[in-house]
């Protein structure tokens, strides 16, 4: 590994460190599981948005054998999943979020996105919501997609931000320092490819503005 291989994988464990202390520590996971989808109109719109773009997405798919969801953080999407799935499994790297998980009387596990404790080709979808954008290195988003694609028989749900959108711009404008990941399109679906994997739908919560894609891939 050279010099900078070795500096940016550091890198990027201490930013997943990071992440996983933020979720770990009990104020962020308790504001997560009981107020953040509820405190203002636009998060109650958004929750109400992702759930029905799912339930869409999932109802084209059709009735889902094995589905991971992982993070599931509280569970947030636990009753839809469980309506498409006829096993659902969950995980998430933060323990206090996987305490806090709605339903809890499906499978949980603990572990990373980076290492699934998951063995090749045993589930027939894995749901990835709303973590992509987290990681800052694009290497990194290109891991959990290749993981993804490891553990799928044929289906991925995921989600990540669109570089070509208002508040990208935005705050390119205003030289502020971003610390949410976003990507083109043509960089993601070049990614899923590496990962074995084919964009087959892709949802905009609003389209230039906000930055928000759901897409649904499928093994190549
Ligand atoms: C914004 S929450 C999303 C949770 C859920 N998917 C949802 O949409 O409500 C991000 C979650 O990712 C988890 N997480 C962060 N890094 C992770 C990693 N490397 N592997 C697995 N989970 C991770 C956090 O603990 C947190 O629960």
């Amino acid at each position: 590994m050279s010099d900078s291989e070795s500096y940016s994988s550091a890198r990027a464990s201490a930013r997943q460190r990071q992440l996983r202390d933020q979720y770990e520590a009990e104020e962020r996971a308790g504001h997560y599981a009981s107020r953040r989808w509820i405190e203002t109109e636009h998060a109650r719109k958004t929750n109400a948005w992702e759930m029905r773009t799912v339930d869409d997405l999932l109802k084209g798919v059709g009735p889902v054998g094995t589905l991971l969801d992982l993070p599931c953080g509280h569970g947030r999407f636990t009753e839809l999943l469980d309506k498409h799935a006829n096993r659902l499994i969950q995980g998430d790297l933060a323990a206090a979020m996987l305490q806090r998980r709605v339903g809890v009387a499906g499978e949980a596990i603990q572990g990373s996105l980076f290492e699934l404790p998951v063995q090749s080709h045993v589930v027939d979808l894995a749901f990835c919501f709303r973590v992509l954008h987290h990681f800052p290195e694009d290497n990194l988003r290109a891991r959990v997609l290749a993981e993804l694609g490891r553990v799928s028989r044929r289906w991925v749900l995921a989600t990540y931000y669109d570089a070509r959108s208002f508040p990208v711009w935005r705050d390119r404008i205003r030289g502020r320092l971003r610390t949410l990941t976003s990507c083109t399109h043509g960089t993601f679906a070049k990614e899923a490819s590496a990962a074995g994997l084919r964009i087959v739908a892709r949802r905009y919560r609003l389209r230039w503005f906000s930055q928000q894609v759901v897409v649904l891939l499928e093994k190549e």
